[in-house]
């Protein structure tokens, strides 16, 4: 069997979007339709031009009805009848959900939570990745399907499974765990040694003693916690890697990938990339909270970032309203426009859809579709062919590359650790201080790279650190080799506090960075509920007339850094709060604490300024809600805001979306949309 790297085709993506531009389409169930209905699927997918579908994600017990018993000849007749129309597909191995036989015959299929139920078929999902009947039934009818399609010429992309994010305690979870640990550790003395198993008498004598974090009595051990966390990931990916490698040992040559989900903790996304010949997602962003559109622009640039910049997929997204929410707001016209063409910006080159037709029966028959119940003469259906028409319109815009001098770092494991219980607060949340300086950033219509610890940061001329836990010396030497060659740095608490098995480094913190900061702590501890106020230094000439701190503090010495702002009361009062540090080269700053926005914001101007880094637009800050990106050529601006907003342009443009010229300030009200290049550009 090809190794992973062999089976990697990262190119492939390209050809399909010079062949159809943009893609444009979505998830495409005709299994659960007669046949009648698929002529009429076929027409109005032109109609809309449509012109990419997935089939087949859930279709496992219609192609496999009895073990063995394969029926291709209904996914045969659908997927010539796409391709007489033109329209490819994104061929789906069915495996995220197995047919009732499987469990039926094979209990240890199905997973088990952590209180030891094991659950039940009757849903989806219902597979546990560690077990190998339920590996090699899935390998079987991948191979099957890749069998017969490869050579399809409907078939452009290949999609394993969906969605992965399972998670299993059973007992053949607890044998893959042990092993997985056994290749780690070695030895179950350096285990011990590294999960620190003589707290509260954990130690092991064997590694056949060890199981995943089941329910317990009290707190897991931490390192437990984040090495269950790993395998569980790499477990997931060994279903996705060996269903890829099936899928290639058969023949086919189209790329192959699957759906990821975001921030989805249950998968560590930097492992998987490398993985996919494309990067692809699914974004269900909650417009009911204030936050979502640069929220999911941040997703978008882990999208483009986990790619290494090369064109992603947006694979899922709502028309409207989704379903599985307690309460479910539709989406407006302007919006499902928006939300599409934010991903463009961000680098889509493909923008699905869950799903194609609305379902009549099963868990998702109230989630919006392309084509809704009450069928094509609906607003929802002109909504959607509205955006494939505006795609179709954006072709000049595929395979070009968003440019970014920012990096953001951003771990998985530092994640897990770092919310595991037992902390100071169980208030700071890693994604959300994420979130907050990323939203600094959009605001100011500078593109973000996100980058995992220890990647190398000489593209990037400033580098955030808003919140990493663990922090090894590869990525400390990556951090301190950025500010050495001028780059501005900028850390945010609770960051360097581990190592990578989630033990705490000793000595003053944080311990791997405090040289390169000027700077160095003894606690950290968790700030009243009203704000602590800041006193910010006279020196700092920038500073924001007032500031205070929330949710963590740190009680830090400065060692050579200027000190801006310090606690005024409290547990901390006195102690430095925000420092500066000339380096070498650069500037490094920390903040030993959750600081408030405009200190936060003043801080981030400060190193932009320093590394000469400027937006998209001559705005510094653009009006609530606009974002600004470029992409290649093209200049996107997206009103996501209430109200409208001017954009200053940095010279005379064109708006693919509408043909009309455009110079100077632009006006954008509440949903509008441009995406301007320049004239010697078309
Ligand atoms: C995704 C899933 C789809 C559909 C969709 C509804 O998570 O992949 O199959 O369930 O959500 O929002």
């Amino acid at each position: 069997m090809a190794t992973p790297r062999d089976a990697r085709r990262v190119d492939a993506f390209s050809e399909i979007t010079r062949d159809l531009g943009i893609c444009f389409g979505g998830d495409y169930n005709p299994e659960q339709w007669p046949r009648e209905v698929w002529q009429e699927d076929a027409e109005l997918m032109v109609r809309a031009g449509v012109n990419l579908v997935t089939v087949g994600v859930f279709s496992w017990a219609r192609l496999e009805p009895s073990p063995g018993d394969y029926d291709f000849a209904w996914l045969d007749e659908v997927l010539d009848l796409l391709h007489a129309h033109g329209i490819a597909v994104d061929l789906a191995t069915p495996t995220a959900s197995p047919p009732p036989w499987l469990g039926i015959l094979h209990p240890e299929t199905l997973p088990v939570n952590a209180d030891g139920v094991r659950l039940a078929a009757g849903s989806r999902n219902q597979f546990t990745p560690a077990s190998r009947v339920y590996r090699e039934s899935a390998l079987a009818i991948a191979t099957a399907l890749a069998e017969r399609y490869a050579v399809h010429p409907a078939v452009r992309m290949w999609h394993v499974g969906n969605e992965f994010g399972q998670v299993d305690f059973g007992d053949e979870a607890a044998r893959e765990f042990r092993l997985w640990l056994r290749e780690r550790y070695g030895t179950i003395d350096v285990l011990n040694d590294a999960w620190g198993t003589l707290v509260w008498s954990q130690r092991y004598r064997d590694f056949d003693e060890i199981v995943p974090p089941r329910r317990m009595p009290y707190l897991v051990n931490p390192a437990q916690s984040l090495d269950f966390r790993r395998y569980t990931s790499w477990a997931l990916e060994r279903v996705f890697t060996e269903q890829r490698d099936a899928i290639r040992a058969a023949g086919a040559t189209q790329p192959i990938t699957t759906n990821f989900m975001g921030f989805e903790p249950l998968t560590d996304l930097w492992e998987w990339a490398g993985e996919v010949d494309v990067i692809a997602d699914d974004q269900y962003p909650d417009h009911g909270a204030g936050t979502s559109s640069s929220d999911i622009a941040l997703v978008q640039d882990l999208m483009r970032s986990l790619g290494e910049g090369r064109p992603w997929v947006l694979m899922e997204q709502a028309v409207s309203a989704t379903s599985w929410r307690p309460h479910n707001l539709p989406k407006s016209r302007e919006r499902a426009r928006l939300d599409s063409l934010q991903a463009v910006a961000r680098g889509a080159d493909a923008v699905c859809f869950f799903q194609w037709r609305q379902a009549r029966t099963g868990a998702e028959r109230f989630h919006s579709a392309m084509l809704p119940h009450a069928g094509a003469d609906t607003e929802v259906f002109e909504t959607t062919c509205a955006i494939g028409a505006d795609l179709r319109r954006l072709r000049p815009v595929a395979g070009g590359r968003v440019e970014a001098s920012v990096a953001l770092l951003f771990d998985w494991p530092s994640w897990w650790a770092a919310e595991e219980p037992g902390r100071p607060t169980e208030r700071l949340e890693a994604l959300a201080q994420v979130q907050r300086w990323h939203r600094a950033l959009w605001r100011r219509g500078i593109a973000v790279d996100l980058v995992r610890p220890g990647t190398d940061l000489s593209p990037y001329a400033t580098v955030l650190v808003p919140q990493t836990y663990i922090v090894e010396t590869d990525a400390a030497t990556a951090l301190r080799a950025a500010a050495e060659r001028g780059a501005s740095l900028v850390v945010g608490p609770f960051s360097g506090v581990a190592d990578g098995n989630a033990g705490i480094l000793t000595g003053r913190a944080p311990a791997l960075l405090r040289d390169l900061l000027g700077v160095s702590g003894e606690e950290w501890v968790g700030l009243p509920d009203a704000p602590t106020p800041l006193r910010v230094d006279e020196a700092w000439t920038t500073g924001p007339a007032e500031a205070q701190a929330v949710i963590l503090g740190e009680r830090l010495r400065a060692d050579g850094a200027d000190v801006l702002a310090r606690f005024d009361s409290g547990h901390l009062a006195g102690a430095p709060a925000i420092t500066r540090h000339h380096v070498a080269g650069g500037t490094a700053w920390y903040l030993g604490a959750v600081v408030s926005d405009d200190a936060l914001s003043t801080v981030l101007d400060d190193a932009l300024d320093a590394a000469g880094v400027v937006g998209a637009t001559s705005d510094r800050l653009l009006p609530d809600g606009v974002e600004a990106i470029q992409r290649g050529e093209a200049l996107f601006l997206l009103n996501h805001g209430e109200t409208a907003g001017r954009v200053t342009l940095p010279g005379p443009r064109r708006d693919l979306l509408s043909d009309a010229d455009v110079d100077g300030q632009v006006h954008l009200a509440p949903g509008a949309a441009m995406v301007l290049i320049e004239r010697h550009a078309e």
